[in-house]
């Protein structure tokens, strides 16, 4: 696992779309392997990132047609058109700015009747895809990666998650009030995150500072479920200055 400390969340953003500009360009679609396989956070950090990805689309400078995406995570019983599910924040974001085919987006349905098929079913369509080749990701004050709160296996694959107080709390700053926030979500497990060839974590204010600090510096446990990233051979954190504070 690296660590980079940047100045700024600017800075953070702006090496991260840099990589994944520089993957799709050089990404040369074949019969065997078709696509790009991108794993895609919501969330307030990954903003900027999808900004700069959407302005470099603008400028001709890259083309989605040969990328597949893979949302993390989904609250349980939001449709996609309701303004808090994770549907729309990605239309809002970057899937309705840029020319990705959508037959090549994948979201985990929050209205599935039936989860766990739902969960299995978006396990096989990742691997039918070879995996996922980047996987971004944001971290949960409390450590969470995607919805898989702490506590969570790191064998778990795609399965429904009850929400803790302190990811309902966090959460309730989108909401109108805290109890419309929903109690469960569907999302991409622990080793479903930790099978992708590459992982790169944005962190950045000072909130998440102790939960970097658990995830890299602390020994690797369930209890804090990022820490897992610490046995992956090609994983990075990329931190601001104020998430990166605890470990200087
Ligand atoms: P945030 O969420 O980017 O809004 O801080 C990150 C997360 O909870 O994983």
């Amino acid at each position: 696992m690296k660590v980079l400390i940047l100045k700024n969340a600017d800075e953070v953003a702006s090496l991260v779309a840099s990589e994944l500009i520089e993957r799709i360009q050089s990404f040369k679609p074949t019969d065997q392997k078709p696509f790009l396989v991108l794993g895609l956070p919501t969330g307030s950090t990954p903003i900027p990132v999808y900004k700069l990805l959407v302005q470099a689309y603008q400028n001709k400078e890259i083309s989605f047609k040969n990328v597949v995406t893979f949302n993390m995570d989904e609250y349980k019983g939001l449709a996609a058109e309701h303004n808090q599910s994770y549907h729309y924040f990605m239309q809002e974001n970057l899937f309705g700015l840029i020319d990705i085919p959508r037959n090549q987006i994948h979201i985990l349905d929050g209205m599935a009747k039936d989860t766990s098929a739902e969960c299995k079913a978006y396990e096989e369509k990742i691997a039918s895809f070879g995996g996922i080749d980047i996987q971004l990701a944001g971290i949960g004050e409390n450590g969470h990666l995607a919805f898989n709160e702490p506590g969570t296996s790191f064998q778990s694959l795609t399965h429904e998650q009850k929400l803790t107080e302190n990811t309902i709390e966090v959460n309730s700053r989108f909401f109108e009030k805290k109890e419309d926030v929903p109690t469960s979500a569907l999302t991409i497990g622990l080793k479903t995150v930790f099978e992708a060839k590459k992982v790169i974590v944005l962190a950045t204010g000072e909130k998440k500072a102790e939960a970097v600090y658990k995830s890299v510096r602390m020994p690797v446990t369930e209890n804090c479920p990022a820490s897992i990233l610490q046995e992956h051979e090609n994983s990075v954190f990329v931190c601001d200055e104020g998430a990166g504070k605890k470990l200087k």
